[in-house]
């Protein structure tokens, strides 16, 4: 059986779903590898690495596309990837149905197996596959690089010569992966940090990493069963806007990350909420590309609004895209080796991960 690694097309795409360790392992289990030339290029891994680790380079897309038995990507399909995707064959890459329908209605028609690995369950066992954290573990490091770029002070406490200058203060929004991530970052530069999430649970995760956990009394779950946030009643949710409109007033970085799967990003900072910050100070939104959670944030841009900085950063895995790569095709591969057995995919549509994940199959889309 055969693996194909495409170079990604996408714009501003420098990651690989394959790096050369993880190569190795895949051969190892019996199957081989094909990589496009400069696939992993951009992501500083050279063709001769791919060779080492015993993958077969090739010219073009369209070998692999034409040869490979199970296709690995980042990105969704392109429109051209879509056309040389052949019957028969799966491919595995991140995206939402809803918003590629056209790709998912012609990777049916065309019988192509097709999986999103945006869909994995949050569970134990596919943690090992799970893309999305690994992947927000990379993001919420690089937003607190990006607002330590944007502030006009140091992260850490200095005593110095030339005085005393007090430490930054970080808030952020919203404590899961992302948010945990952004947490420790700042801690390490010195900052001074809270946080804030809906979901009480978090509060020890926040105080372990040296953080203050704010507390804001709901009486509503806003807790799923899976554990979950969810989208809050009309009334908390205007409890919360002041809460926050509050706290990021004496903030210098404010990070925010708060997602509740399936939905837009709800809202935590009010065009308002930004009249009250001080000048000069950095809100990351990481939520930008998901609607975000500032009123103000525009997605891809930074922009100024009253001395206030906002930056609604697009793709900051495939700004760290060495080891954004390496966590990617840790997962990849193990989602590839979850459902490929003795050198053939073997669907087992009675198990979670390969039910949840499967968007197209035997000419039907499974997922919309
Ligand atoms: P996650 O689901 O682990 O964490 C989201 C957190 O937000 C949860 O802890 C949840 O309880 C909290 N939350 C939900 N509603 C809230 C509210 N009203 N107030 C306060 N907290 C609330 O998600 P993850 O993986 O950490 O991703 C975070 C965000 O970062 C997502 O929007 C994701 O799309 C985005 N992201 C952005 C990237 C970029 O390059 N811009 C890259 C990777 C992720």
């Amino acid at each position: 059986m055969r693996i194909g690694v495409p170079k990604e097309t996408a714009v501003n795409e420098r990651r690989v779903a394959l790096t050369p360790e993880v190569a190795v392992r895949v051969v190892k289990s019996g199957l081989a590898v094909l990589v496009e030339r400069d696939a992993g290029a951009a992501a500083s891994f050279g063709d001769d690495g791919y060779r080492a680790a015993g993958a077969t380079v090739v010219a073009t897309a369209a070998e692999i596309f034409g040869q490979s038995d199970v296709v690995l990507k980042v990105q969704p399909p392109s429109t051209d990837e879509v056309r040389l995707c052949r019957a028969g064959a799966a491919l595995v890459a991140v995206f939402q149905p809803s918003a590629q329908r056209e790709a998912v209605s012609e990777l049916a028609a065309r019988h192509v197996t097709a999986f999103s690995l945006a869909l994995l369950p949050r569970i134990t066992r596919a943690q090992p596959m799970d893309v999305l954290s690994s992947q927000a573990t990379v993001a919420g490091y690089k937003a607190v690089l990006l607002a330590a770029t944007a502030t006009g002070r140091f992260f850490p406490m200095l005593v110095t010569a030339a005085g005393t200058l007090p430490p930054a203060r970080a808030l952020v929004l919203g404590a899961g992966v992302a948010g945990l991530q952004a947490i420790a970052t700042a801690r390490r530069l010195g900052a001074v940090v809270s946080a804030f999430d809906v979901r009480p649970a978090v509060k020890e995760q926040v105080e372990s990493l040296g953080a203050k956990f704010l507390e804001l009394e709901i009486a509503e779950s806003a807790e799923t069963a899976g554990g979950y946030a969810k989208q809050l009643s009309d009334e908390t949710h205007r409890r919360e806007l002041a809460f926050i409109a509050q706290h990021v007033k004496d903030a210098d970085i404010v990070i925010t990350t708060a997602a509740i799967p399936g939905t837009r990003a709800p809202i935590l900072i009010t065009a308002e909420a930004v009249r009250g910050m001080k000048p000069g100070s950095v809100i990351v939104d990481l939520a930008a590309e998901t609607g975000g959670n500032c009123e103000l944030t525009e997605p891809g841009s930074d922009v100024i609004r009253n001395g206030v900085v906002i930056i609604g950063p697009a793709n900051l895995p495939s700004t760290l895209p060495v080891h954004a790569s390496q966590m990617y095709a840790r997962n990849i591969s193990s989602f590839l080796l979850h459902v490929v057995k003795d050198g053939a995919l073997r669907l087992d549509f009675e198990d979670e991960i390969t039910r949840d994940t499967c968007v197209t199959h035997a000419g039907e889309v499974r997922k919309t």
